[in-house]
This record gives structure tokens, sequence and C-alpha cells, in this order.
């Protein structure tokens, strides 16, 4: 069912135009490095996939013995991933739902991770984001971003920068490390924080 909120949310037809053309290039059914490195050296916890997607990411935790629970505002993508990981006979809480309001979730979880999805949010949802992940990630709990770096798109400038990540998140958790890299010619950076 389409609630009002997200027809009046054009970040969410955007991304509904994209699964309903299939143009969805981030979608490689790859697991970065990163998280597979993270996945090797952490003992399994609950985890939290924000901006989910098909769930590739979520079975790759979940296959290493994480109880996860994905979240996106697609239902395409939503109901992409359920198929994948029935057919990978993988049991993951996959819910529609938007990131920046997190209230039908609750804690604590151990890990959280968000590949692309935080910085395609307005200010206003950033910062629901980052109070909802503070509610529901325990203290010493982890949490993984990646995300472009503030470049030129369509007319306007998308992206986050380390400065405004660090004002997003410096209340309720700690930096632990920074990645700046590249991706298809645009910068983008890995975070690594802690809930304090
Ligand atoms: C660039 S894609 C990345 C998907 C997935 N993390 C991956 O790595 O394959 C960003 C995802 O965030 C989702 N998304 C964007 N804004 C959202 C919001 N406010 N609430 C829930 N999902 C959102 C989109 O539907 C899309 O699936």
């Amino acid at each position: 069912m389409i609630c009002l909120k997200k027809v009046f949310n054009p970040r969410w037809w955007m991304f509904a135009w994209h699964y309903i053309r299939g143009r969805t290039p981030w979608d490689t059914n790859v697991t970065p490095p990163e998280v597979l490195e993270f996945i090797r050296e952490a003992p399994p916890g609950r985890a939290l996939d924000l901006g989910c997607g098909t769930g590739t990411n979520a079975m790759a935790l979940a296959e290493k013995g994480y109880r996860v629970t994905g979240v996106d505002f697609s239902a395409q993508a939503i109901r992409a991933a359920r198929r994948k990981a029935a057919k990978a006979g993988l049991s993951i809480d996959f819910r529609v739902g938007d990131v920046a309001h997190l209230g039908d979730l609750s804690g604590l979880y151990d890990y959280a991770l968000d590949i692309g999805c935080l910085f395609s949010l307005t200010a206003k949802d950033r910062a629901s984001y980052a109070a909802g992940l503070a509610r529901l990630l325990r203290p010493g709990g982890k949490y993984m971003l990646y995300a472009h770096l503030p470049h030129p798109w369509h007319g306007r400038t998308i992206g986050l920068d380390p400065n405004q990540v660090r004002a997003l998140f410096q209340s309720d958790f700690k930096e632990e490390k920074i990645v700046i890299g590249e991706e298809k010619g645009h910068g983008t950076a890995w975070y690594w924080l802690s809930r304090t």
C-alpha cells in the first residue's frame, strides 16, 4: 500500500522509479570488503541494515549468524530481498519503512550498516535518522556508513562530507575511522563509528 507520506516524498518517487525501471546500479549483489572484514572479526549479534535495498548485505550478515532487520522504503526492493533470502534459506526481518522514522523498531542492536542511504535524505530526516539510530544501537555497538562526498548531480549538490557526518552523530557516537575513496569518478567515504 502507498502511504501519503511517501506520495509527497520526491526521494521515494526517485527510488521507486529506479526500481521499476530496473535501473539500480548500486544493486551489485556484492558485499563490500569493509563489511566482510567487520563480519569476520566481530561476533554475531543483532544487525540493522538501513536502506537495505534488495538485501545483499543483510544476507551476508545473516549467513554469518547475525539476526538481521533490513529496512527500505521501496516495497519493490523489500519484495526482492524477501525472495532472495527465501531462496537462500535465510530468515531475515525485512520491513518496508522509512529510516528517518524507526519508531516501530526496538533495541538493542549490536551493529548498524548504511550503504548509500543516509546521504540521500533531507537534513531534517538525517537528524531524525541519527536520533533513531542512537536509540536502537547498544552502547559500544558499531555503525558503518558508506556515503558519497558532495558532488553536483542534476543541477544540485548531493552527498555528505565528514564534517556533516560528525555534526550529525557527535552527541551519541564516537568516530573511529574514516577512509576516503572514489566510485565511478565521485568521492566517497566509509565511516566507522561506535555508540557511546
Ligand atoms: C543506493 S541504494 C543502496 C541499497 C543497499 N544498501 C545496497 O547497498 O545495495 C539506497 C537505498 O536506500 C533506500 N532509501 C532511501 N531513502 C530511504 C528512506 N528514507 N527510508 C528507507 N529507505 C530509503 C532506497 O530505496 C535504496 O534501496
